[in-house]
């Protein structure tokens, strides 16, 4: 049996996705500015031997274009937040082992400025950090970075194209390994013949290079991708060293799975260069009636209005108020998900669903594993066989919940072999891949080398 990667899902924010639970007695998240909150749950989740924290983030409110936002503020649903770059590197300090993974939108930072930031984290890490790479989807963030609307959808994974390119050449080419001499006795700090500039010229971006920190422990950070869409998957496919899924059921997972392989396939890669983390939430119980028992305490505190505005339904796109929870589904006009309308029209088939029905059942988005950790155990067994790699876990409670999986599934999942018993050294791919470096499968590979011969005839001593 393979162990399992497991990964916390977490955001810097009051209410992340569980929305309502901060009001629970046992919830820290509302205290999320503190980072003594944050500090307490990475020691956690190296108790409970996760390879990584996985932060989310988004670059402004969820909800209609213009609209109002009475409801995220009420709800603390992701505003306020702060970056999780920046509280990175206190968590870096704080940890020895645990991947540190966060997202960055191509929409909200200069890719030069981004990489340089990345690299940063990852010498302060000794190599732990992971980028997870979204296009972003909310028209609100739209405007906060200068943009009438939101680019259209397969636009924004062309220009996901060209950033990644950009920040890749950065990475793997600029630097030659051995460019960085701290040669005391020359007086020689670094050999400017392998140091190299860019000169990327695309459609968005002119960056010269050369990058400015040199080689972090894995250079490239750990690739996250996200994206479930035609093009979101071509793109994971090609890119991606993580993909994070969150289908409903396992033979769902396959399906996705294999064929984001196959994709990968196309693109020169390997099947196993892409782990498939899926997104699920436990509730854990020494017998099968505690855990239900604490599966109804937790639902007593979830907001079905928090969930309705997450999604950008439930919401009135023009008023950006609630919808009565006695209005039927049907009745709803949304250019915003309509999926998941869809999705739950098929749940509640004897009757046409109301608002009300949609925040009860859109919780269980994710699956959710109720029992004691030997049920827990079998139900992953199940995932792990329809071709998951790990685990995405959703919190209810920080760090209540991460505590909960250390102290009381955690034995179960190491006894049957589903979870490692020790931390294996290295770095974060080292740990996840066995290598600290981007094989030479991936795209960024091309980029090892490929600025050395026009530098080394172009190359000069200037003084600035
Ligand atoms: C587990 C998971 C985490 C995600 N985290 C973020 C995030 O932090 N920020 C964000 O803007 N989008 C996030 N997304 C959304 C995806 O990046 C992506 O935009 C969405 O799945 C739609 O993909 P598509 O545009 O290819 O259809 C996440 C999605 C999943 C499944």
């Amino acid at each position: 049996m393979t162990e399992l990667i497991f990964n916390a899902f977490v955001m810097n924010t009051c209410s992340h996705i569980q929305h309502g639970l901060w009001r629970h007695p046992e919830a820290r998240q509302a205290d999320f500015n503190d980072v003594a909150v944050w500090i307490d749950l990475v020691r956690t989740l190296e108790d409970g031997l996760f390879d990584t924290v996985f932060f989310a983030d988004v670059m402004g409110l969820y909800g209609p274009l213009g609209g109002a936002y009475e409801i995220n503020a009420r709800e603390g649903l992701q505003i306020p937040s702060n970056d999780p770059s920046v509280l990175l590197a206190a968590l870096a300090v704080n940890t020895e082992h645990l991947g540190l993974a966060f997202t960055s939108s191509i929409m909200q930072a200069h890719p030069f400025e981004f990489a340089r930031r990345v690299s940063t984290l990852d010498h302060i890490s000794k190599g732990r950090i992971g980028w997870n790479i979204v296009t972003s989807t909310q028209e609100n963030a739209a405007r906060n970075f200068g943009f009438d609307r939101l680019t259209p959808h397969d636009d924004r994974y062309d220009w996901a194209d060209e950033y990644v390119e950009v920040v890749y050449k950065l990475w793997e080419g600029s630097w030659d390994d051995d460019a960085l001499l701290k040669d005391r006795a020359r007086g020689v700090f670094s050999d400017h013949r392998k140091i190299h500039k860019i000169h990327h010229a695309g459609k968005r971006y002119r960056v010269e290079g050369p990058h400015l920190p040199s080689p972090s422990p894995q250079r490239t950070p750990v690739l996250f991708q996200a994206g479930s869409s035609g093009v979101g998957r071509s793109f994971a496919a090609r890119n991606a060293e993580a993909q994070f899924i969150v289908p409903p059921h396992p033979a769902a997972a396959t399906e996705l799975i294999n064929e984001t392989r196959a994709i990968a396939q196309s693109f020169g890669r390997r099947p196993d260069d892409i782990k498939f983390l899926q997104g699920m939430t436990f509730v854990i119980g020494s017998t099968e009636a505690e855990a239900k028992r604490k599966e109804a305490e937790l639902e007593s505190y979830l907001s079905a209005e928090g969930f309705l505005a997450h999604l950008n339904i439930g919401v009135a796109q023009d008023t950006g108020r609630a919808y009565p929870p006695d209005m039927l589904l049907k009745d709803i006009r949304t250019n915003g998900n309509q999926s998941q309308i869809e999705w739950i029209r098929r749940l509640v088939p004897d009757r046409e669903p109301t608002v009300a029905d949609l925040g009860r059942l859109v919780p269980r988005r994710q699956p959710r594993l109720v029992g004691t950790p030997e049920q827990i155990a079998d139900k992953l067994t199940l995932w792990q066989a329809a071709g998951i790699d790990g685990v995405i876990v959703v919190n209810w409670m920080i760090p209540a919940s991460y505590r909960e999986f250390a102290d009381h599934l955690l034995p179960t999942l190491q006894q049957r072999g589903l979870a490692k018993r020790a931390y294996r050294p290295g770095t974060l791919r080292q740990k996840l891949f066995g290598s600290d470096r981007l094989n030479e499968r991936h795209p960024a590979a091309q980029y090892r080398g490929a600025f050395a011969s026009a530098e080394a005839t172009t190359a000069r001593s200037g003084m600035n």
